[in-house]
C-alpha cells in the first residue's frame, strides 16, 4: 500500500474528504456589531476557502453569554447568530465543503463587561490570569485581568448544558459537525490544569476529577449529534492565556485515552511549538511534538496544526503521524490554500496586524492565484 499523500482522501465520521488541508478555527472579531451575529462579510470568508470536499472549522463560538471573552466574535446562543451561521453553512456546502463549528466558553479569559450584569467571570477557581497578558473589554480596551469567580459545584450541569445547547444550535445552522474547544487556557483547559483548577469537589484533585468536565461536555454533545460527528481540540504542553502544566503527560494521556473511548469524529492537536500562535509569531523551541506523542493513544482520525509548511504537511501525513493538517496563519492570507499546496505555488504572508477586529482588508482581500 503507498503512504497517504496531502491530496489522498479521508474519512472524517461519515464524511469523505477529497484532501487533507484543513482549515483550523480562526478568531478574526468580525460578526456583526449589534448581535455577534455572523453576517455577509463571514460568508464571504468562508465561501472563499470553501473547496469540494475540505474541511474548514469554523471560529471559535461562545455557547453563551458569560462564555465571550471578545468582542465581535459570532456566537451560537441566539437565534440571530444561527441564522447567520445557516447562510455560511449553506455557501460552504454549495462549494462542496464540510464545516464543523467550534464551540467555546473562554472562562476566566473573559472581563466583567461581557457579563451578564457586570459580574465577575467565571473560572475552576478564583486564580487569575497572570504574566504579560492583558484582557479585552467589550469595547475593545486592554485592561488587567480581574479575579475570575469559582463556579459552584451546583452550576457545573448549566456549562454542560451550555455545550448542549451550543451543539443543538450549530445543528440547526446546517453544521456538518462540531469541535469541543478544550485548548489555548479557555475553560474547558482551565478545568483540566492543575494550577489554575484547586478545586475540592468532584471537578477538581485527581487527573480524573479534572478531566470531568471535559468528558461530561464531550458525552453531552455526542448525545445531539451522535460520536462520528463530534471532534476535540487540545493544546498539551501549551502556555497561552497563561496555562501551563508541570507534568502534562498524565494529565493528556488520560485525556486521550478517554476519548479515545468514544469514536469520536477526529482529535484535534495544537502543536507545542505553536503555541500562542494567535498572539505572535513564536516557535517554542526544546518542546515536544503532540502528534509524535499521541498518536500511538489514538487509534481515530488526527488532525494537528502548528508551524505546518506544505513540505511538512506532506512528511506528517506520509509518515502517518497525522492524517490531516489544519492550517491557521497561511490560510488567512491564502484564500486558495489547499490548491496553492497542491501546486507548490509560493504563498502570500499573512498581516497580523489585520487578524482581529476590522472589515475587509487583510480578511476578504487576500489574492487568489492567478489560474495558470
Ligand atoms: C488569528 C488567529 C486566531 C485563532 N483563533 C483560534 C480559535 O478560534 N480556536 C482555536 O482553537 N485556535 C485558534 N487559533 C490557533 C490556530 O487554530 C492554529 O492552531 C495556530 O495558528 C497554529 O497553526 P498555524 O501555524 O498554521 O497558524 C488562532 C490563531 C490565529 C493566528
Amino acid at each position: 500500500m503507498t503512504s497517504p499523500s496531502l491530496f489522498s482522501p479521508l474519512k472524517v465520521g461519515p464524511y469523505q474528504l477529497s484532501h487533507r488541508v484543513v482549515m483550523a478555527p480562526l478568531t478574526r472579531m468580525r460578526a456583526a456589531h449589534e448581535d455577534n451575529a455572523p453576517h455577509s462579510l463571514n460568508l464571504e470568508y468562508y465561501a472563499q476557502r470553501a473547496t469540494k470536499g475540505g474541511l474548514i472549522i469554523a471560529e471559535a463560538s461562545p455557547v453563551t453569554q458569560t462564555g465571550r471573552g471578545n468582542p465581535r466574535t459570532p456566537g451560537i446562543y441566539s437565534r440571530e447568530q444561527i441564522a447567520g451561521w445557516r447562510e455560511i453553512t449553506h455557501a460552504v456546502h454549495a462549494k462542496g465543503g464540510i464545516i464543523f463549528l467550534q464551540l467555546w466558553h473562554v472562562g476566566r479569559v473573559s472581563h466583567s463587561s461581557f457579563q451578564p450584569g457586570g459580574a465577575l467571570p467565571v473560572a475552576p477557581s478564583a486564580v487569575p490570569i497572570s504574566g504579560n497578558f492583558s484582557a479585552m473589554t467589550a469595547d475593545g480596551k486592554q485592561v488587567p485581568y480581574e479575579t475570575p469567580r469559582a463556579l459552584e459545584t451546583s452550576e457545573i450541569a448549566g456549562i454542560v448544558d451550555a455545550f448542549r445547547d451550543g451543539a443543538r444550535n450549530a445543528r440547526e445552522a446546517g453544521f456538518d459537525g462540531v469541535e469541543i474547544h478544550g485548548a489555548n487556557g479557555y475553560l474547558l483547559e482551565q478545568f483540566l490544569q492543575s494550577r489554575i483548577n484547586q478545586r475540592t469537589d468532584a471537578y477538581g484533585g485527581s487527573i480524573e476529577n479534572r478531566a470531568r468536565l471535559l468528558l461530561e461536555v464531550t458525552d453531552a454533545v455526542v448525545g445531539v449529534w451522535g460520536a462520528d460527528r463530534v471532534a476535540v481540540r487540545l493544546s498539551p504542553y501549551g502556555v497561552a492565556n497563561d496555562t501551563g502544566e508541570a507534568d502534562p503527560m498524565p494529565l493528556y494521556s488520560h485525556v486521550v485515552r478517554m476519548l479515545s473511548q468514544r469514536g469520536l469524529a477526529y482529535l484535534h492537536f495544537i502543536e507545542p511549538r505553536s503555541s500562542g500562535a494567535g498572539r505572535a509569531d513564536v516557535n517554542h523551541q526544546n518542546v515536544p511534538s503532540a502528534m509524535e506523542l499521541f498518536r500511538p493513544l489514538w487509534p481515530g482520525v488526527l488532525i494537528t496544526a502548528g508551524g505546518f509548511t506544505g513540505e511538512a504537511a506532506e512528511d506528517a501525513v506520509a509518515s502517518g503521524k497525522a492524517d490531516a493538517i489544519a492550517f491557521g496563519r497561511h490560510f488567512i492570507s491564502n484564500p486558495d490554500l489547499p490548491l496553492r499546496l497542491q501546486r507548490k505555488s509560493p504563498l502570500t504572508p499573512y498581516n497580523r496586524a489585520t487578524f482581529y477586529g476590522g472589515a475587509e482588508v487583510g480578511y476578504t482581500d487576500y489574492p487568489f492565484e492567478q489560474s495558470a
